[in-house]
């Protein structure tokens, strides 16, 4: 049995993960740790001083993860990181102690399969479009922006060319931001945050006479959790260093 606790129980990716890991035959749930609530440990240290952790879980927030994870990587804890808002210069420094300290870790800005698949179709359309913006559209109460899975898109769509902004003309911006940010190749990030929405994506690509439009939505928080609980059994077994859901969908 491989032995998960819950970083950011209490939160809703947290409260979804719980249930998960309470009906995987495979996993046990070891800790509940949150900052808030009753019935929980208060840090990962105070729940590692009591419990056996095979494989930490984190969904807090983005001021908390990076130190988070350095704690468990630190001490011997493998981690599944699912909070976003880490810089890539975080990432490279969680990689490089992953790996320095021989302890599991990976990070994923998304775990459902469908917008995995997202991301891996606008990978294989970037080589055939010059063009191409992202909108992301979250619920109102999301911390970061642009989204992780935003960014990781941008960085995937990147490896294909370095600028997706081929014939456009000189721009101005009468109202600051309209154009939305710049990221990795030119690609323009539009974030959206709104009631109503849970997460979603559009990543549209144009060229003369074409728009290609790639879309994901999730609409409940479960559609997560099959490949949360393939991180842990991956994490569980391999001391490697992983960023991405989509390294493990072969
Ligand atoms: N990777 C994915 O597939 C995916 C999917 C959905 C959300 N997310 C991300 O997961 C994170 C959490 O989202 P949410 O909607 O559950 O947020 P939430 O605000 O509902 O829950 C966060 C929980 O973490 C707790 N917390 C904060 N700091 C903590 C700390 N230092 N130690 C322990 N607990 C702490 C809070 O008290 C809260 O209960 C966000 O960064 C969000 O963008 C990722």
């Amino acid at each position: 049995m491989i032995r998960v606790a819950v970083c950011g129980a209490n939160g809703r990716m947290g409260k979804e993960v719980c249930q998960a890991v309470l009906s995987d035959d495979y996993v046990e749930l070891a800790a509940k740790i949150d900052i808030c609530g009753d019935d929980v440990y208060s840090s990962i240290d105070e729940a590692s001083k009591s419990e056996k952790i095979d494989v930490l879980v984190d969904f807090t927030q983005p001021s908390s993860v990076f130190e988070n994870a350095k704690f468990c990587l630190n001490n011997g804890i493998k981690i599944v990181i699912g909070t976003t808002g880490l810089s890539d210069n975080q990432i490279e420094q969680l990689e490089n102690l992953s790996k320095n300290n021989n302890t599991g870790c990976l990070i994923a800005p998304n775990f459902s399969t469908g917008a995995v698949l997202m991301m891996k179709f606008a990978q294989m359309a970037a080589k055939y479009f010059d063009n191409a913006e992202i909108i992301e559209l979250h619920h109102n109460q999301k911390k970061d922006a642009p989204s992780g899975t935003a960014i990781k898109t941008a960085l995937m769509m990147s490896e294909a060319k370095d600028s997706f902004k081929t014939g456009n003309c000189p721009e101005t911006e009468t109202i600051k931001g309209s154009r939305g940010g710049t990221s990795y190749s030119d690609i323009q990030i539009h974030s959206v945050r709104m009631p109503g929405f849970m997460a979603s994506q559009e990543v549209i690509f144009g060229s003369n006479g074409q728009i290609l439009k790639i879309r994901h939505d999730s609409t409940d928080r479960k559609c997560y959790m099959d490949g949360v609980m393939l991180a842990v059994k991956h994490v569980a077994k391999e001391n490697d260093f992983v960023y991405g859901l989509d390294k493990l969908l072969k």
